[in-house]
């Protein structure tokens, strides 16, 4: 072989080597201007490495901030300078508004290498998880809002960085996999069949700025696949107003009337259409998320039965602006495989029925948590452990933070099924690199908190985006025998409405179980029937004590919690059936798991590393042991309500 070309193949390796290979990557701003590519922690150090590729020859600068501004936003700047060499530059957001980023005193981002040519400049760099410096953000697996900025005009110093001419945020997970890794090898693989489920031409409303749209399909008659990564085909334009989809198994109803009649999910009444029967959830997709790939020996089973012949699609659009002539044909795409793989996935939801009596948020808050209690009792009917590996965290406009805290005999355990700096224009899942794993027996709190500074008055739980939810959409392996199941729990709506200042007797809940905002009514202080969305609106005056009553029922009163698991009763007979039973109190979380604190060593000079125990605030406030009647009457229609929408589903 001639020299020359091995002297040329050792430089093309040498330079190689110097770029590690990107396991991440996100594309920051619209336009594909500023790309970003990162590992997470390079060769088991503590280490990120991050590479900025952008559309400039100036400076670019990138920043991790908690709600996307740049206001107390950990912020890095870096350029090539006119000699050709690279600068990076340390900095932190203003403490308030946009003013210009002051150096940190501690420096800790380190150049690996950088260059430009005539269009772009392309920077790595690597900084610490934890820098155990104040002015960093410390990366975590929540939600981090990247805000990026760049400006064509080279710096002659760390001093004369001149305004960005763009800049943006974008939310991405530094941490957990990608849901979008392996799609290629997927698309590459020819034994991968699509299936597409396309809405047709749903036309927005313009009175309303939420549409859930229900529409019925019916499977082909194929043998059974997996299905192995899942894809939004949003319609060009419409990115905005498609907030996310839930696709239900329909069991062995025959929904064949339904077949192409879509139509709106609820009436005015917040009451389901009867194409709700199908409750078995079977697929997501919310906004911001990407392609979902299952880990390689995993799939969810699909067309298993022959006898389940239906699914529903359900969307939701979100249309703020009330823009006029918005119509979709948005399509949901199975990635399905017949090579059936080892291992298949089931799924779970933790979390409160939506109902404007059950989920209650005061105005101006900037924390207020609602609390779920899934107990022992119900989870100890499985027969097996389940390892939770992916999950959406979802609630709506007002969710800060979620979580799923599980409780092993008395102790929690550590679970990154978590997000504290949600947002809600970006449910991607969580994608877990370990499962949570949930033992028979286990206790588990989900807690909902929501940030309520904006609202004027009292949001409360309901479909619409400027109503609230708190769901964990969990799922797992190994599959167990029904295709969905659910632990939820909530509240006595009256006692709650009591807190609010209502007597018992002004209260109507309606007769039908769905306690939606328009069902449920209140006789004001005028003598005037009004629907209790509208006495929240006009009448309630939510006063400091009430907020902290509230705050105290949400998480210590007794709840009834609605299970729905399969598996074997306390004497080792099988259940089938849904429960209904009590908690007297809130689940104890007397030994609250404690993130080990960063060791940060002295030459850092850092003061940070104290840590703060939580507090212990879990009490049983010596609760009665017998829910109210009107709770033990109201069980009955949410049974019927629930077991109307359970009794279609597999399983
Ligand atoms: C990790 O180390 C190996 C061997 O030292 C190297 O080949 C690889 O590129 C490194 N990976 C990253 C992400 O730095
Ligand atoms: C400059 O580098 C970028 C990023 O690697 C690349 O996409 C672009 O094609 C390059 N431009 C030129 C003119 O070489
Ligand atoms: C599921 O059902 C099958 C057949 O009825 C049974 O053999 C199996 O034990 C069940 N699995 C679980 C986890 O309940
Ligand atoms: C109030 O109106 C609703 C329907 O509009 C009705 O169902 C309810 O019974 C009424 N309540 C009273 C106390 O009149
Ligand atoms: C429960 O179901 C399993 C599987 O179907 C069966 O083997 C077992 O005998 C059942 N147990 C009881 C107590 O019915
Ligand atoms: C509701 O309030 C009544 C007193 O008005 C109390 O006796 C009962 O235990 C409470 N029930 C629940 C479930 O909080």
């Amino acid at each position: 072989m001639p020299t020359v070309a091995c002297v040329l193949l050792a430089l093309f390796t040498v330079s190689f080597a110097q770029r590690p290979d990107f396991t991440h990557h996100a594309v920051l701003d619209p336009n594909g201007n500023f790309q970003l590519n990162w590992n997470p922690t390079a060769n088991g150090s503590d280490y990120f490495t991050f590479e900025c590729v952008v559309a400039t020859r100036g400076w670019i600068g990138l920043g991790f901030s908690s709600n996307g501004a740049m206001a107390a936003a950990d912020m890095v700047i870096a350029w090539v300078d006119a000699s050709g060499n690279l600068q990076i530059s340390d900095r932190h957001g203003p403490a308030q508004g946009n003013g210009y980023p002051p150096v940190d005193s501690k420096q800790d981002y380190e150049l690996v290498s950088g260059r430009k040519n005539n269009t772009h400049t392309i920077i790595t760099f690597r900084r610490k998880q934890d820098t155990c410096d104040p002015q960093d953000w410390k990366i975590t697996s929540d939600t981090t809002r990247l805000i990026w900025a760049y400006n064509d005009q080279v710096p002659t110093s760390a001093d004369d960085i001149s305004k960005h001419t763009e800049r943006g945020v974008k939310s991405v997970q530094l941490v957990n996999p990608q849901t979008k890794d392996g799609m290629s090898a997927i698309l590459a693989d020819p034994s991968t069949v699509t299936y597409d489920f396309r809405l047709t031409s749903v036309t927005l409303p313009t009175e309303k700025r939420t549409l859930y749209w229900c529409e019925i399909m019916e499977l082909p008659k194929w043998n059974k696949h997996h299905i192995i990564a899942n894809r939004m085909l949003v319609q060009k334009g419409n990115e905005r107003y498609v907030h996310h989809l839930v696709m239900y198994g329909c069991g062995e109803e025959d929904m064949s009337e339904h077949l192409g009649k879509p139509a709106a999910c609820f009436d005015d009444m917040g009451v389901f259409n009867p194409m709700h029967k199908c409750s078995s959830y079977r697929a997501i997709w919310a906004v911001g998320g990407e392609d979902f790939v299952y880990p390689s020996n995993m799939g969810a089973p699909f067309f298993e039965d022959p006898k389940q012949r239906f699914v529903l699609l359900e969307m939701h659009y979100d249309n703020p602006d009330l823009k006029p002539g918005i119509t979709d044909n948005s399509a949901f795409r199975l990635y399905l495989t017949e090579k059936l793989r080892p291992v298949e996935t089931g799924r779970i939801t933790i979390g409160l029925p939506v109902s404007p009596v059950w989920i209650t948020i005061p105005p101006k808050q900037q924390r207020f948590t609602t609390y779920v209690y899934c107990p022992g009792k119900c989870t100890s009917r499985m027969t097996e452990p389940i390892n939770v590996f992916t999950g959406l965290l979802h609630t709506h406009l007002l969710g800060v933070a979620m979580r799923v805290r599980v409780i092993r005999n008395g102790e929690e355990i550590k679970s990154d099924m978590r997000d504290d700096h949600y947002d809600f224009n970006y449910q991607t899942p969580v994608y877990l690199s370990k499962p949570l794993v949930i033992m028979p027996g286990d206790d588990i709190i989900v807690e909902c908190t929501y940030g309520s500074m904006d609202r004027d008055t009292m949001a409360y739980g309901g479909y619409g985006s400027d109503n609230e939810m708190c769901l964990a959409l969990l799922e797992y392996y190994p599959k167990r025998n029904l295709t969905s199941e659910n632990c939820m729990s909530f509240v006595d709506p009256k006692n709650l409405t009591e807190i609010l200042g209502l007597k018992k007797d002004q209260v109507s809940l309606g007769s039908d179980g769905v306690l939606s905002e328009n069902v449920v009514t209140v006789m004001n202080k005028n003598q005037q029937n009004v629907t209790i969305a509208d006495w929240y609106k006009n009448d309630l005056k939510v006063t400091n004590e009430m907020v902290t009553k509230l705050q105290n029922y949400m998480k210590n009163s007794p709840q009834a919690v609605f299970c729905n698991l399969q598996g074997k009763d306390d004497e080792g007979g099988n259940v089938t059936d849904v429960t209904f039973f009590q908690i007297d109190g809130p689940i104890e979380n007397n030994r609250p798991y404690v993130e080990p604190p960063t060791v940060c060593s002295a030459s850092t000079g850092s003061s940070l590393a104290a840590t703060t125990q939580p507090t212990q605030t879990t009490t049983n406030h010596g609760a009665s042991k017998v829910f109210s009647e009107v709770v033990h009457e109201y069980i009955d229609v949410i049974r019927k309500f629930i077991l109307s929408r359970v009794e279609s589903s597999d399983g």
